[in-house]
């Protein structure tokens, strides 16, 4: 009798200890989910568009968009997910800088805002209070890569009015003004090292605008260079910690403290190559090591999410589409985040960085639109038509031959050679 019982109480110890195990498993996921519902998560890049047009030439008439399973995000995942606002990015390939950057930025744009007017589950916003009064999934623009400006204020405040929110300085080649983090991606303009004077010009329209500052995919000495220009606070909407992961797209301790003064934010991102550095297995444990690393340094107020569901191919196990955020929330809730930094890291964050930018944009209201253009030397390329007087006749002439300056150079030279001739 008395063996028995013996036999009987590691037993019935294992199966309490059990049976509190999976009740606060339980509980984890049910206070993760709880609190996204408070706090629904804004989520700062998301490639979908991309994939619509690649896929579907941007004919939303072929496809429903709330059971796509074609890509990793549709709108039910969406919703189970307890993402409340999303960055939908109007990016277009490095490929097309210095061709058709602009036209296909257009068009990312048009079909971001045709989606989110087609579907009643979607609603476009441009500003932090539209997020916080939205009571659907609210759609904000971002564009990736500053070539899609094409070296042009005009277009950028073309862009703004269009609803544009923020725009990543690069994507992973250098602009004539800006230096990307991806070396030997793309061969564009190889000498421009951090931010030009018409790059820093760049970052001080934005400021004026209203559109957020994005560092992700700049380097190093870019990301520098722009949080010392930028009167408001910037963002990393989609990199990781450089310390746990020393992928070129991670944002290191240093400029994660200079992000902390200036008040902004890096919205870690969930790419597996960028998390894991050769680890075999990635999974949320990994993300989560990301963000415990970066409020050690920084603390929570510096962290947002960037998914980038849509953009990438690989996402750690546990998090391989939208409808899976709360595993994270989940597993950050077990590490000892209090709710209050999880209702930052999803929400409230970013919200006191984009009211920031607002009230810069605000206060600037006396200064005027910067009609700085960058000079031409620059931006040298046989797309660029230079109108200015005098005027060239003829389109057709030899592009060697182009630039006006040397055009009328070599007219004057001419002009006096005859005249010396003559007389
Ligand atoms: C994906 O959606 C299509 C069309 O709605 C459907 O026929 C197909 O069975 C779905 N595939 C999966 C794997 O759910
Ligand atoms: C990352 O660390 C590895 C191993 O220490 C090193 O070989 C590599 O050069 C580092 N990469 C960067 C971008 O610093
Ligand atoms: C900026 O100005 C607008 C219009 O006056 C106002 O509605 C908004 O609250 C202001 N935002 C901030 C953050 O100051
Ligand atoms: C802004 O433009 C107006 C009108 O052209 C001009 O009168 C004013 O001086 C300009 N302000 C600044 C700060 O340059
Ligand atoms: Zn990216």
């Amino acid at each position: 009798m008395k063996r028995d019982r013996m036999k009987l109480f590691p037993c019935l110890l294992l199966l309490i200890s059990d049976v509190l195990a999976s009740g606060t498993d339980k509980l984890f996921r049910e206070r993760a989910v709880e609190l996204m519902k408070q706090a629904p998560l804004i989520d700062g890049h998301n490639d979908l568009p991309l994939q619509l047009r690649i896929f579907y030439q941007n004919r939303l008439s072929k496809i429903n968009l709330k059971i796509l399973n074609t890509t990793v995000t549709n709108i039910q995942k969406l919703q189970s997910g307890h993402v409340g606002a999303q960055f939908w990015s109007v990016y277009v390939p490095c490929s097309a800088q210095n061709k058709d950057a602009v036209r296909l930025t257009l068009e990312q744009i048009d079909v971001v805002k045709r989606m989110c007017q087609i579907y009643e589950e979607l609603e476009l916003v441009t500003t932090s209070q539209g997020i916080a009064d939205s009571k659907k999934i609210a759609c904000l623009i971002g564009i990736e890569g500053g070539h899609s400006i094409d070296s042009s204020l005009a277009a950028l405040r073309m862009y703004y009015d269009l609803g544009v929110r923020y725009m990543s300085l690069t994507h992973t080649c250098n602009t004539p003004w800006a230096e990307s983090s991806s070396k030997q991606v793309h061969n564009f303009y190889p000498n421009v090292n951090g931010l030009s004077s018409f790059g820093k010009e760049v970052v001080m329209e934005m400021n004026r605008l209203g559109m957020m500052i994005d560092l992700s995919h700049t380097s190093d000495s870019t990301a520098r260079m722009a949080l010392q220009v930028s009167r408001a606070p910037v963002i990393f909407s989609h990199s990781s910690a450089f310390s746990v992961c020393n992928h070129s797209r991670n944002v290191p301790d240093d400029i994660l403290q200079s992000l902390e003064k200036n008040n902004g934010i890096v919205m870690v991102t969930f790419y597996t190559k960028v998390l894991a550095c050769g680890r075999e297995v990635v999974n949320v444990a990994t993300v989560a090591d990301h963000f415990d690393h970066i409020k050690e340094i920084v603390g929570s107020k510096s962290i947002g999410i960037g998914g980038d569901y849509d953009g990438v191919d690989q996402f750690p196990e546990g998090l391989e589409d939208v409808s899976k955020y709360p595993a994270l929330i989940e597993e950050l809730l077990r590490r000892g985040w209090t709710e209050g930094e999880l209702r930052g890291v999803l929400r409230e964050n970013f919200l006191r960085v984009f009211k920031a930018v607002e009230k810069v944009r605000n206060d600037s209201r006396s200064m005027n639109e910067s009609e700085n253009e960058i000079p031409q030397r620059e931006v040298q390329n046989s797309c660029r038509l230079h109108l200015r007087t005098p005027l060239r006749t003829n389109d057709a002439l030899p592009i060697s031959f182009g630039s006006p300056s040397v055009a009328q150079t070599l007219g004057l030279m001419f002009i006096t050679v005859i005249y010396i001739i003559l007389h």
